[in-house]
């Protein structure tokens, strides 16, 4: 699937709200790695790459962005806006982020740490890794 929301469950009372995520329960992977982008400039656009292996899952913590998510064949523009879903990006899915609120903070856990080697950063060459099913594209 293109675009893959994950919806969490929402523990609150007067208090206010709580979300748990636990490794292999909310998120369906060991995290390996948390990230965080937060005070983006406006206009600008990050990712332009996909990923030979990792698998992410993006949650807007605060304020909103958009994601473009592409799987070779299919595009979907897909806005986060919300703490309470995660969006799975999955091994060979080209994404591209922009339109960051000025309040953004999009976090990001990961399956494995930073590995440039596993980054797809030029869009040619991912067509080229999609056609020749070299690694495992995006259920
Ligand atoms: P980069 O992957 O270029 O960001 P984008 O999501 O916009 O493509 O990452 C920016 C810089 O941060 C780059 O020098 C690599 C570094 N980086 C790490 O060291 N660890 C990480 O986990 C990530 C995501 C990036």
């Amino acid at each position: 699937m293109l675009v893959n929301i994950i919806d969490f469950n929402t523990l609150g009372d007067e208090r206010g709200s709580l979300i748990a995520l636990e490794a292999n329960n909310q998120i369906p992977f060991e995290i390996k790695r948390v990230y965080y982008l937060f005070a983006t400039k406006p206009g600008v656009a990050r990712g332009f790459h996909a990923h030979k292996a990792l698998k992410q899952i993006a949650i807007c913590l605060k304020g909103s962005c958009r994601f473009v998510m592409d799987d070779g064949k299919d595009k979907q523009d897909v806005i986060l806006a919300t703490p309470n879903k995660g969006l799975l990006i999955d091994a060979m899915q080209w994404h591209e982020m922009y339109d960051f609120s000025e309040d953004c903070v999009l976090m990001v856990l990961a399956d494995q740490v930073y590995d440039e080697s596993d980054y797809i950063r030029e869009y040619s060459k991912f067509i080229e890794a999609v056609n020749s099913h070299v690694y495992s594209s995006a259920k």
